[in-house]
């Protein structure tokens, strides 16, 4: 049974998409807890009404990134994660974090990366006039949003989108792609042998319309 531990900084949807799955497709997996660094992030609300452990590390009661990063690590390990999910977690973190869950840390950002990194990538997408926009799973890496990609989702760009309606699509998108990447790594179909290209064992698509 591996151990998940989920961090969120606000609504949480694609933390209850990746609890909803493994309950619902009974992986050997457990939501180990859901960690915020924001108290009010609405998502706690909900991983607790599903009996699933919840914490805050607020990153406001720490002096600097290096002591909020310690104090996030021990509220982490004390729930002993086989994986960590990032899921909507707006914090930048240090070197010495990433490196402590080395190749067993996923992020989900909603551009197709290496496109868009950072913030407002729907705005972005559609200032730029991309068609296509979409959603990137991938292994954290201590530069921003650059870590191997595990599988993308593509959308389109309607005419007459807004950054909400976008945002909408894509994160429907998210709903689907990042629960069957969890569930890859939590059945050991991940291949990380490839010099920073990530395969999947069996061949499954690693991408999704
Ligand atoms: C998602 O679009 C994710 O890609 C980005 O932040 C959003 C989080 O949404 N990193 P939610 O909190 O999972 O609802």
């Amino acid at each position: 049974m591996k151990n998940l531990v989920i961090l969120i900084s606000g609504r949480g949807s694609n933390m209850m998409a990746i609890a909803e799955a493994c309950a619902a497709e009974g992986w050997n997996a457990r939501i180990a807890a859901v960690i915020s660094n924001k108290p009010d992030a609405a998502g706690l609300a909900d991983a607790a009404q599903r009996g699933i452990a919840t914490a805050v590390v607020d990153h406001r009661a720490h002096a600097d990134r290096a002591a909020f990063d310690a104090a996030l690590a021990d509220a982490i390990d004390a729930f002993e994660p086989d994986l960590v999910v990032l899921a909507g977690f707006m914090r930048i973190l240090s070197v010495e974090f990433v490196n402590r869950y080395a190749g067993r840390m996923l992020n989900i950002h909603p551009s197709l990366l290496p496109a868009f990194t950072g913030l407002h990538t729907h705005r972005r997408a559609i200032d730029a006039g991309c068609k296509l926009a979409g959603t990137t799973v991938h292994v954290v890496t201590p530069e921003l949003d650059h870590g191997p990609i595990v599988a993308q989702a593509a959308v389109p760009v309607l005419e007459g989108d807004t950054e909400e309606t976008l945002a909408a699509r894509v994160t429907a998108a998210e709903h689907i792609l990042y629960p069957r990447v969890v569930r890859w790594w939590v059945e050991g179909k991940l291949d990380f042998a490839g010099a920073g290209r990530i395969a999947h064992r069996s061949g499954a698509a690693q991408w999704l319309v």
